[in-house]
């Protein structure tokens, strides 16, 4: 089976790193659904890419923060006769009030997003890429879950999570031939730091930490297909996270307490 033949689940496609993975799959003639909330974004980038590659491009509007999102996507995907054999599971924000601060609805909404949204995909793409003995997951973790925690920030410990189990399905399922990829990218220019309200302190960070949206997605998108279960991309980032893990754990909270960028945003 060619990519020709094949169709990718793109979650949070309507920007970012996300958008970016919907052009670089289109160009390898993968089909599409682009899933996210902003419906006008997601039909803008499906006929730019439908137009420029000839691939079928569904989009559908969900909010995985509704915990019946990923079913309704499943069954749109089935309903239009797409076989998911390529998961993104790319949707994410961070929030950036302090946890006391904060809502329980709003700090749940991130937990669904991140955690159970993305695990219940993984779950429910499954049965078909088994049958078919072919299938690709990658999960946008984060360099955050390689760093120390900042304070009061569920970030990341939700990308700590995904860089965990993104492993243990790997090593369950590549002998099925499916492949797993934590993603793990550090700064990276997207709609990211607009949305959590940290522009003006993401923008005086050294140039030398940013990536563009298509480098981390054509590094995570080698690496899957290569199958190796974890990517970090950008020799910066590689460095920072070799150098971050071997750390005393009480040195690490002391940094994570110490050079959180954003705790005063
Ligand atoms: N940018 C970075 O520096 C960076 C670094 C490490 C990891 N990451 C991770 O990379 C992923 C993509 O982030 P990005 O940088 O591309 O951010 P972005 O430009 O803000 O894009 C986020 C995407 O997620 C979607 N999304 C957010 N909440 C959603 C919800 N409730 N339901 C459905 N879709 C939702 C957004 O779509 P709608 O608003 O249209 O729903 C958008 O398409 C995230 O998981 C993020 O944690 C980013």
């Amino acid at each position: 089976m060619t990519a020709q033949n094949r169709t990718a689940l793109v979650t949070g496609a309507s920007a970012g790193i996300g958008a970016a993975f919907a052009r670089l799959l289109a160009s390898e003639g993968y089909s599409l659904l682009l899933v996210a909330r902003r419906v006008e974004r997601l039909e803008e980038i499906a006929a730019e890419l439908a137009a420029a590659h000839g691939v079928r491009c569904e989009v559908f509007a969900a909010d995985l923060n509704d915990p019946a999102a990923p079913a309704a996507i499943m069954a749109f995907a089935q309903k239009q006769g797409l076989a998911i054999d390529v998961l993104i599971n790319n949707a994410g924000l961070s929030g950036k009030t302090a946890f006391g601060d904060t809502p329980w609805s709003a700090l749940a909404g991130e937990i669904q997003l991140m955690v159970t949204a993305l695990t219940e995909l993984c779950h429910r793409v499954l049965p078909g890429m088994r049958e078919r003995g072919w299938g690709r997951i990658i999960n946008l973790s984060s360099l955050a879950a390689f760093s120390p925690p900042g304070a009061s920030l569920l970030y990341t410990g939700i990308k700590s999570y995904v860089l965990n189990i993104s492993q243990s399905l790997d090593m369950e399922l590549k002998p099925q031939g499916i492949h797993v990829t934590a993603l793990c990218p550090g700064f990276t220019r997207s709609e990211f730091h607009n949305v959590m309200g940290t522009r003006d302190e993401a923008d005086k960070l050294p140039g030398i930490l940013w990536q563009e949206a298509e480098d981390v997605v054509r590094e995570g998108w080698e690496a899957v297909m290569k199958g190796r279960p974890v990517c970090v991309p950008g020799t910066v980032n590689k460095l920072i996270a070799s150098s971050v893990r071997p750390l005393p754990v009480a040195l690490q909270y002391h940094l994570g307490n110490r050079l959180n960028p954003f705790r005063d945003a």
